[in-house]
C-alpha cells in the first residue's frame, strides 16, 4: 500500500470496529464488508481472537486495511503489528504504546477526551485522535469545543455512531473518518448474517458520501 494511511481512511471516512469471538468469523466478516464497499477493519483486542482474526484477515485480504483496537499496552501493539495490522488504536492516552508505535513507524490513533491527553499526544507528534466515548462526552459539540485550541489536531470520533448521526460528524472537517460498531454489531456475526452485514456497511458508505461543512 503506497498511499498514507491516514490518507487512506480519511477517504474511507468510516472505520468499522470490529469484535471476534472467533477469528475463523475475520474471513467472512471482512469478505462482508468489501463486498459492502468498506476495505477497512479495526479488529479489536476486546477478545483473546484477535491477534489471530488480524493474521487470518490480513493473509486472505491483502489489499483491505487492517487494522487493531483496544490496544491497551505495547505487547498486545506487537502482536498486531507481527500478525499483519497496519494501524493501532488505543480506547485512552497510552504513553507507552505511542512511543512504540511512534518509534516504529507504526500509524497510531491515540485515544484522548480531554484537552490534557490531546496535549499529551501532540508532544509524541500525533496528528490525528481518536475522540472516545464520542456521544456518552457530549458527541458533536464537545468535539468542536474540544478540537477549537488545536487548530492542526484531526479526530476520528467512536462510540455511539450509528447511520443516525454518521452524517453530522462526517459534516466537521476535523473529523478525518467515523469509527463504530452498528454495522458489525455482535448479534449479526453471532448469527452469521453476513448479507446484512453487507447491507448495512453499502448503507454506510451511502451516507458518508456527504458534502464537507465549509
Ligand atoms: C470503540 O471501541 O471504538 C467503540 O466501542 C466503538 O463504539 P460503538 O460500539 O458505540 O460503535
Amino acid at each position: 500500500m503506497t498511499m498514507n494511511i491516514f490518507d487512506r481512511i480519511e477517504e474511507l471516512r468510516i472505520v468499522p470496529v470490529v469484535k471476534l469471538d472467533r477469528a475463523e468469523d475475520a474471513i467472512n466478516l471482512c469478505g462482508a464488508l468489501l463486498k459492502g464497499g468498506l476495505p477497512v477493519a479495526e479488529i479489536t483486542f476486546r477478545t483473546d481472537a484477535a491477534e489471530e482474526a488480524i493474521r487470518l484477515a490480513s493473509e486472505a485480504f491483502p489489499d483491505m486495511l487492517i487494522g487493531a483496537g483496544t490496544v491497551v499496552n505495547t505487547d498486545q501493539a506487537k502482536h498486531a503489528v507481527a500478525a499483519g495490522a497496519k494501524f493501532i488504536v488505543t480506547p485512552g492516552f497510552s504513553e507507552a504504546v505511542t512511543k512504540w508505535a511512534v518509534g516504529n513507524n507504526i500509524p497510531v490513533f491515540p485515544g484522548t477526551s480531554t484537552p490534557t491527553e490531546i496535549m499529551m499526544a501532540m508532544e509524541y507528534g500525533i496528528k490525528v485522535v481518536k475522540f472516545f466515548p464520542a456521544a456518552q462526552y457530549g458527541g458533536l459539540k464537545t468535539l468542536k469545543a474540544l478540537a477549537a485550541p488545536y487548530p492542526s489536531m484531526r479526530f476520528m470520533p467512536t462510540g455511539g455512531i450509528n447511520a443516525d448521526n454518521l452524517h453530522e460528524y462526517l459534516a466537521f472537517d476535523k473529523i478525518i473518518a467515523c469509527g463504530g460498531s452498528w454495522m458489525v454489531k455482535d448479534s449479526l456475526i453471532h448469527e452469521g448474517r453476513f448479507d446484512e452485514i453487507e447491507r448495512l456497511t453499502a448503507e454506510a458508505v451511502a451516507l458518508a458520501k456527504i458534502k464537507r461543512e465549509a
